[in-house]
């Protein structure tokens, strides 16, 4: 249920202005950003929670989460297409 929550909240966020740096997420369409931000959801705890809390998208802004997810890729050796998708999680679809 909290995960439902943790959606829902991020799916708010999506619909707010997008204030950021240019990105290539900016090039997808608004179903593709969906269908990614739901595959991050559901992949978010596998992979975050094997070496630590995975921690929640709320707690970093999306440019902070563009540079920490450079560096947990690289720890935990994840597919970039998983990475691609907890980024657009993480990031609230913003
Ligand atoms: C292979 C182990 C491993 C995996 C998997 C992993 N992390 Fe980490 N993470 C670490 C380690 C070790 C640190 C702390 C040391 C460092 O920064 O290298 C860390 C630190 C962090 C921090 C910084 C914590 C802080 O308080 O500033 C964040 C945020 C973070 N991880 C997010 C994630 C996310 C999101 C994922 C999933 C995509 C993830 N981690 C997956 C090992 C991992």
């Amino acid at each position: 249920m909290r995960k439902l929550l943790f959606a829902l909240l991020f799916a708010g966020l999506a619909l707010g202005p997008f204030c950021g740096p240019a990105s290539a997420a900016d090039q997808m369409s608004k179903a593709e950003k969906g269908k990614l931000f739901l595959l991050g959801a559901q992949l978010w705890p596998t992979y975050c929670n094997q070496c630590h809390n995975a921690r929640p998208g709320s707690e970093f802004s999306p440019q902070e989460w563009d540079a920490i997810m450079i560096h947990m890729r690289t720890l935990s050796n994840m597919p970039a297409k998983d990475a691609r998708a907890i980024q657009e999680y993480l990031k609230g679809g913003r």
